[in-house]
């Protein structure tokens, strides 16, 4: 017991005096990086983002299949990323571009058990974070995108610890919060530090940076309903309808998280917990069966 607690004092240490630009962690695709970036300028024409995401034809073939999946159920195939965003709209190609990314981010990692669930749970997060978007003023497809970009800092660690973080996660039993403080055991920082980190690196827009790093704070009681806030209860919804991020999470009720929700959104997003388990279960397995 004592020689792992001096192993992991010793890895915190290394860890916390490492620059974190020293960590070699795999690129994320370029395509995504782009895409997320180009989003948020309006002057941006869409011909150059299907360029773009062109560029790389094993990247446009995988967003091709996704926009043609049972998720979207397009009346006639898209043949290209041109037609996809005709008929899919931008802002919608952009999600499928960051599912595509953080899939390709993961790589191998995503063989490991661990990794799977948490793949899960971010693209849980993101399909209530969608759902629940429609209920209030936010952008559906941003939603979606944050949602499967808000735990990518997991998918950091994951990837400078495989071993060691795929066995935290399968073997904590606790709250999101007691996780965070185990990963700072382990590795000097937590899940939201390392994607804060990452979302700078890679230049992301500040709302996303907002989203990965805020996801675990307590709710803003009275405050403006925005997109961070919307990431922390749909986070906390898909932990508690069976899509935690690690199997010994201890999620909230779902009941009790409805109630945490602003006034309007609470009257407008009527779904029961297996109502909405069925159908992540279901979009889930359109985007797991490409
Ligand atoms: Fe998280
Ligand atoms: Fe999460």
């Amino acid at each position: 017991m004592e020689s792992v607690r001096v192993e992991l004092d010793q890895r915190r240490g290394q860890a916390a005096a490492m620059p974190w630009a020293y960590l070699r962690l795999p690129p994320f695709p370029q395509v995504a990086i782009r895409v997320l970036q180009l989003a948020h300028d309006e002057n941006v024409q869409l011909y150059h983002l299907c360029e773009l995401i062109a560029s790389d034809p094993a990247f446009a073939s995988e967003v091709l299949t996704i926009a043609n999946s049972v998720l979207y159920a397009p009346r006639y195939p898209a043949t290209s990323i041109l037609q996809a965003v005709t008929v899919l709209g931008a802002n919608t190609l952009q999600g499928m571009c960051v599912t595509v990314g953080v899939r390709a981010y993961l790589g191998k990692a995503m063989s490991r058990p661990a990794m799977r669930t948490l793949w899960k749970h971010n693209l849980a997060c993101a399909i209530v974070a969608q759902r629940l978007a429609q209920a209030g003023n936010i952008d559906k497809d941003t939603a979606f995108t944050a949602g499967v970009l808000h735990d990518v800092g997991r998918m950091g660690l994951a990837l400078i610890q495989p071993a060691a973080y795929a066995a935290l996660l399968e073997k904590h039993q606790g709250t999101a919060e007691t996780m965070l403080d185990a990963e700072r055991v382990l590795f000097g920082w937590d899940h939201c530090e390392t994607g804060r980190q990452l979302v700078g690196e890679w230049k992301l827009p500040d709302e996303l940076e907002s989203v990965v790093a805020q996801h675990h704070e307590a709710r803003r009681t009275g405050g403006a309903w925005d997109l961070a806030e919307l990431i922390k209860v749909s986070c906390a919804l898909a932990s508690s309808i069976g899509f935690a991020a690690f199997p010994g999470c201890q999620a909230m009720p779902f009941g009790a998280l409805l109630e945490e929700l602003p006034a309007r959104e609470h009257g407008l997003f009527h779904v029961d917990a297996e109502t909405l388990k069925e159908e992540v279960v279901e979009s889930i397995l359109a985007i797991e069966s490409m």
